[in-house]
């Protein structure tokens, strides 16, 4: 297979990975996904930016064949995924030098074992000057790792950006036919990696607003031929105020904390209040993910199993907590056979994040229509939090 070219002296040298169903074996990958890689050709010398999952060294290899010359590999971010194969690159092309941020050096050594004097840290601002072609580096930490940065070719007004704006979608076009293709594979990457470092995206996204931009070529999924699209739509995501939405992850056994559930989704909706369950047994991680993005409320509706959540419910809370949502509030209900300490986990668990808690409902046994009528209070408790901050 040949490379693809893009624009005169650019082209696309990385591995669409159709068939991957899981990544980080956690998560899930309805729509397959792509490790873009890109060679950049300047009059006097060329680099390559990010490689590809080690698992597709056939397809980088083979890309690699038409181009003789590397003078330098930027290395966006060290992820695996993206610089699982800088030692083959290196190997192939012994003149090259490794370029990345300071802080991606000591990962360099421990992931990836490269010979320290291949290595060229490069500076916030520095510019690499290939010859009628300029790269400026742009330090961006924490999309994903502490050491990205992203590449912006000046000239060409191209700006590969890694996994920042990435989404998992696989497609034989490399260039994104129609905005709206990409929003729910890219609000899913966001949601599932992004997420928690919204706060810092938020501190330096001005710096990618400002560029002049013609296009943003991420390492997974589409280019954007219009870049605001995607950055009209991380603006949205990584905004402060949450929508008028809750989120109930919930899970039964014998059918009590069902009927809750049930009641407060309907109790919501009376209350004009938008309602996103989760069943857990059955849920897609990433659609949870996708729906924490804009939650202003999460409830945790579980029965107790040997005095604590169930399981799965543990599993939700443990993925809440590490996501870091812009969620205000956080209630719990659920049904318990005779002693249950469900309530307390639960806050244990969200120590990385700031709810408010509403008042929880808990039930022994089945729930009557007095139990049932606890969880309408939730739901006004709920309207009238969602009121005041000005949601509804
Ligand atoms: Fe696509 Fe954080 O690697």
């Amino acid at each position: 297979m040949k490379s693809k070219k893009l624009w005169e002296g650019i082209y696309w040298v990385g591995a669409e990975d159709w068939d991957r169903r899981l990544f980080d074996s956690l998560i899930p990958l309805p729509d397959g996904t792509s490790y873009n890689a890109y060679l950049v050709q300047g009059q006097e010398k060329t680099a390559l930016v990010d490689t590809v999952d080690p698992s597709q060294f056939d397809l980088l290899r083979e890309h690699l064949q038409s181009f003789p010359q590397v003078d330098y590999v930027i290395a966006n971010h060290l992820e695996q995924d993206h610089s699982g194969l800088i030692p083959y690159v290196l190997g192939k092309y012994p003149e090259a030098r490794l370029l990345l941020t300071p802080t991606a050096l000591d990962l360099a050594l421990s992931h990836l074992h490269v010979e320290e004097k291949r290595i060229k840290t490069v500076a916030d601002g520095e510019i690499l000057d290939l010859g009628g072609r300029t790269v400026k580096f742009i330090h961006f930490p924490w999309v994903h790792w502490p050491e990205t940065m992203l590449s912006y070719l000046q000239e060409d007004r191209i700006l590969f950006s890694c996994d920042l704006f990435g989404s998992h979608l696989t497609s034989s076009e490399l260039f994104l036919r129609e905005d709206h293709l990409a929003w729910e594979p890219a609000k899913r990457y966001f949601a599932e990696i992004m997420m928690p470092f919204r706060k810092i995206i938020q501190k330096n996204l001005s710096r990618v607003e400002n560029l002049p931009l013609a296009y943003i070529a991420p390492s997974h999924g589409p280019i954007y031929t219009r870049p605001q699209f995607i950055i009209e739509a991380y603006k949205k995501w990584i905004a402060d105020k949450p929508e008028n939405l809750v989120v109930i992850v919930h899970v039964t056994m014998h059918g009590s904390t069902k009927k809750m559930v049930d009641r407060l989704i309907k109790a919501l909706a009376e209350r004009n209040i938008q309602v996103q369950p989760f069943n857990l047994p059955v849920t897609d991680t990433g659609k949870l993910a996708m729906s924490l993005v804009d939650a202003a409320t999460i409830i945790v509706a579980s029965p107790t199993v040997l005095t604590g959540l169930h399981p799965l419910a543990a599993e939700a809370v443990f993925l809440v907590n590490a996501l870091r949502p812009k969620a205000l509030l956080a209630g719990f209900m659920g049904s318990y056979g005779w002693k249950s300490r469900a309530l307390e986990q639960l806050k244990a668990m969200l120590d990385s994040v700031r709810f408010e808690f509403l008042n929880p409902v808990q039930v022994k046994g089945d729930p009557d229509e007095a139990a049932l009528k606890l969880v309408d209070d939730l739901a006004e408790e709920i309207f009238r939090k969602h009121q005041a901050a000005g949601l509804l």
